[in-house]
This record gives structure tokens, C-alpha cells and sequence, in this order.
């Protein structure tokens, strides 16, 4: 029988989930690839705490260059996270003829062009289905039976440490921090949360459908992304009674040419399949000229179900050595020569409608202040809400818009923080309730 051996980096939570699901499921992986898939060895600093896993006939080592220069290890799965060493890593593994997969959005959204030039150069494949949505088969549906659609917007819920934290406190009033933690405990969070928290883990994610979906290079400096530590359950019992939810959107669209790019909280109507996506889970829904909008939705974080996308690239590679292909489909599912370089849209210019709250006196004129400085800059006002009265305090005003374009937002803001009657910095949320 025909045999696959892979070396292993990183034993961390996905890693210790890799192993179980290849001890727990070999058997019905070979009677699946008529292929022994078999982990020859795993590679980390700490070779002795125990994960909780089998890992008898494995080798434990802490010297990556052994495993990532063995002549009969044929994949290299890297769960290291992060930069560097990881980058190096998968540059001498492909440049020693191996293919790679790989969990590491953040290593791909920036150093993704030399490591797909180096896998080009070497006959390689680089599969990273794990990178977005954890278990959701969503890259391979990109790349391949949905390859036949132009694609016309991409967007959804890629971060579960972020949708968990704004589903415990939607739904039970939670508080961030604790809310956070325990997050960290399930092993949702990055190593350094901030990346989830602050979206920049999201961005890394839309990073890669971009690419995939549109065939661009995208620099991820272009990406705007704000997290959800502005979000107060203020903001979120507004939201209910708009009839929305906030959810932290990955957002991309084409748009004439150009592709908008953004990451941050968003208002979706409670009735959008979108809005029921809870807990860990991550849902992304792409629009295409002949499917028209597909949702994808499952476990988006989580030892088990991104263990599960591992897998199946190494199934996937599997197949194409069985059958004596050694590359199969470009990195993106473009021809790597095909891949352009589009735009992407200015933050000023998207238009959006809003939510916004100001904090100000209960005083005659505040509203007709606001509503002024608004329509000055071509603002229209959809519907507001004061919920409370107090004739010393400020009170919470709350306005929806109709669609304004972001610099008039931004502008018509800036003046009406000015005023004495406002008290802090006004903050908004972006609505997005049109989708096609
Ligand atoms: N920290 C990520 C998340 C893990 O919370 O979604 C999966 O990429």
C-alpha cells in the first residue's frame, strides 16, 4: 500500500488535534485515499507536557532541520502561528520538495506572495483551508466547485473568539473581559488575543478570500479593520431594539473595479441567517454570477474542527500524489501568473448607512443641532431614539441614517463633538442590511 509521511510543527492545541483525529480515523482515511497517511514526527520546544494524545511511534523533536530535511517526509504541516520561525520553516520545507499545509493566516496574508513564488518554483502545493473559518470547507469551494462564478462579494463571520464574546453578552449580559478569558480557556483566542480582539485576525482571513475570490494580491495595510473592544451593551440593547445584532463583518466586495476592504463591528437585521450564527461558530456567504449568495457555516475555531481542515488537505494531497500529480491547483486558484493587483477602495469613499450615538445634555435644540450638522454634510436621518430623561445628566441619543457616504460621516461627527451640549467622542456602527 501506498504510503504519505508528514512531519509535524507545532504541538499546540491544533497540532495535539491533528494527532487525535489521524490515530482516531486511520483506518477510514485509507479506505478513503487507499493511502497510509501516517506522522512521522512532530516538532516543538516543549517535547514533554502531555497534550492528552497518543503519540506512541512518533518522533518528539525539538530540531525542526531533521524533520523539515528528511527525505521521506513528504508534507509538513505547520501549527507554529505567527511569522517567524514559521515563515523560514515552510521556505526550507518547500524548497526541499515538500508540500505544505498550513493553519497560519497571519503568515500567509503577509508573506503569502514568496511563499506561493517558492511553492511555484518547487513544484509544490500550499493548502491552507484551516487559515479561514477553522473546519469550514470554504477555500476549497473557492478553488474548486465553485471556481466556475465570477464573484461579486464576500463577507461573514471568520473570528470565533470575537462572535463568542458578542454572543455571551447579547444574550447574557456578559462582561468583556471575563467573557474573554474564558474564550482563551476554550481555545478559541490567538496567542496573543489582541489579534482577535482588535480584528486584526479577521483581517488576516479576509486577506486570503480576497485573494481567492477576485485573484488579487492584497497589501493588508489597505485592509481597514476595528475591532470590537468599542462595543458597550449600550450599544448592543440599541441594536436589539433596532431590530439588529452586531456582529464582527469581514466585508468584501467588488465595486466597479475596485474592491472594498473592511473589517468591524456591524448592525445585521435579526432576520439575516448571519445574525443566528452563536457562539464559535463562523458562517462566511459569498455571492457569485451563477450560484447567487451560498452560506457556509460550522465551527470556526476550536481543536477538533480545525484539526478536521488539516486533514482534509492532507487527504486532498494524498489524492494528487496517489495519482502522481505533484500540483495540482495554484496556491489562490488563480494561475499564479494570472494573479492581479486591484484596488482597494478608500475607507472616505464606501457608503454605508449608520448607527450613531451621541452622549449629550437633555436640552431644547440639542436634536435640531444634530439633525442641522447632519444634513449639512447630505445626511439623512432614517429614525432616532432618546431612551431617558434627565434634565442635569447627559442622556444616550441614538440615530439611524439612510445610506451617507463615510467622509461626510466622519466630518458632520467631527463638528458635532465640538459642541458644548456633546459630551465625550460620538461612536457609530456600520449597518449593512442590503445584502444582494
Ligand atoms: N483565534 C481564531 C478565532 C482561531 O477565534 O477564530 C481560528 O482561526
Amino acid at each position: 500500500m501506498k504510503e504519505i509521511k508528514i512531519g509535524l510543527l507545532g504541538f499546540g492545541t491544533i497540532g495535539a488535534g491533528v494527532v487525535k483525529l489521524l490515530a482516531s480515523n486511520s483506518a477510514l482515511l485509507t479506505e478513503k485515499t487507499g493511502t497510509r497517511i501516517s506522522l512521522k514526527s512532530i516538532v516543538d520546544l516543549d517535547i514533554t507536557t502531555d497534550r492528552g494524545v497518543n503519540t506512541e511511534g512518533i518522533i518528539l523533536t525539538r530540531t525542526a532541520e531533521e524533520v523539515l530535511t528528511d527525505p521521506e517526509i513528504s508534507v509538513i504541516i505547520e501549527l507554529i502561528g505567527g511569522y517567524e520561525p514559521a515563515r523560514s520553516f515552510v521556505l526550507k520545507a518547500i524548497s526541499h520538495g515538500k508540500h505544505v499545509v498550513t493553519a497560519n493566516k497571519a503568515l500567509l496574508a503577509v508573506h503569502g506572495e514568496e511563499i506561493y513564488a517558492a511553492a511555484k518554483a518547487n513544484g509544490v502545493e500550499v493548502l491552507f483551508e484551516a487559515a479561514v473559518g477553522g473546519g469550514i470547507p470554504v477555500l476549497s469551494a473557492i478553488k474548486g466547485n465553485l471556481a466556475g462564478n465570477r464573484f461579486s462579494t464576500v463577507l461573514g463571520i471568520v473570528n470565533g473568539t470575537c462572535n463568542y464574546i458578542l454572543t455571551r453578552m447579547t444574550h447574557d449580559g456578559a462582561d468583556f473581559s471575563e467573557v474573554l478569558k474564558s474564550a482563551q480557556e476554550l481555545g478559541y483566542a490567538e496567542a496573543d488575543p489582541t489579534f482577535d480582539i482588535e480584528g486584526v485576525d479577521t483581517a488576516h482571513k479576509l486577506c486570503l478570500l480576497l485573494s481567492l475570490c477576485f485573484g488579487t494580491k492584497i497589501d493588508l495595510k489597505d485592509i481597514y479593520s476595528e475591532g470590537i473592544t468599542s462595543i458597550s451593551s449600550e450599544d448592543v440593547d440599541f441594536a436589539k431594539s433596532f431590530g439588529y445584532r452586531i456582529k464582527l463583518l469581514a466585508i468584501g466586495k467588488m465595486d466597479d473595479g475596485q474592491i472594498e476592504a473592511r473589517v468591524h463591528p456591524t448592525m445585521i437585521p435579526i432576520d439575516y441567517p448571519l445574525a443566528d450564527v452563536h457562539g464559535v461558530f463562523n458562517a462566511i456567504r459569498l455571492t457569485g454570477d451563477f450560484i447567487g449568495p451560498v452560506m457556509f457555516y460550522g465551527r470556526g475555531a476550536g481543536m477538533d474542527a480545525t484539526a478536521s481542515a488539516v486533514v482534509g488537505d492532507v487527504i486532498d494531497l494524498s489524492r494528487s500524489m496517489g495519482a502522481g500529480i505533484s500540483r495540482r491547483c495554484a496556491p489562490l486558484g488563480y494561475l499564479d501568473e494570472k494573479v492581479s493587483t486591484l484596488t482597494i477602495k478608500p475607507m472616505g469613499e464606501i457608503v454605508s448607512k449608520y448607527y450613531i450615538r451621541f452622549q449629550a445634555l437633555d436640552r431644547p435644540g440639542v436634536l435640531a443641532r444634530i439633525a442641522g450638522a447632519l444634513g449639512a454634510s447630505g445626511i439623512s436621518i432614517a429614525s432616532m431614539l432618546q431612551s431617558a430623561r434627565s434634565a442635569s445628566e447627559v442622556v444616550p441619543i441614538v440615530i439611524m441614517t439612510h445610506e451617507a457616504r463615510e467622509s461626510d460621516m466622519r466630518r458632520a461627527l467631527a463638528e458635532i463633538d465640538t459642541y458644548e451640549v456633546i459630551r465625550g467622542k460620538s461612536t457609530f456602527i456600520r449597518i449593512e442590511d442590503n445584502l444582494e
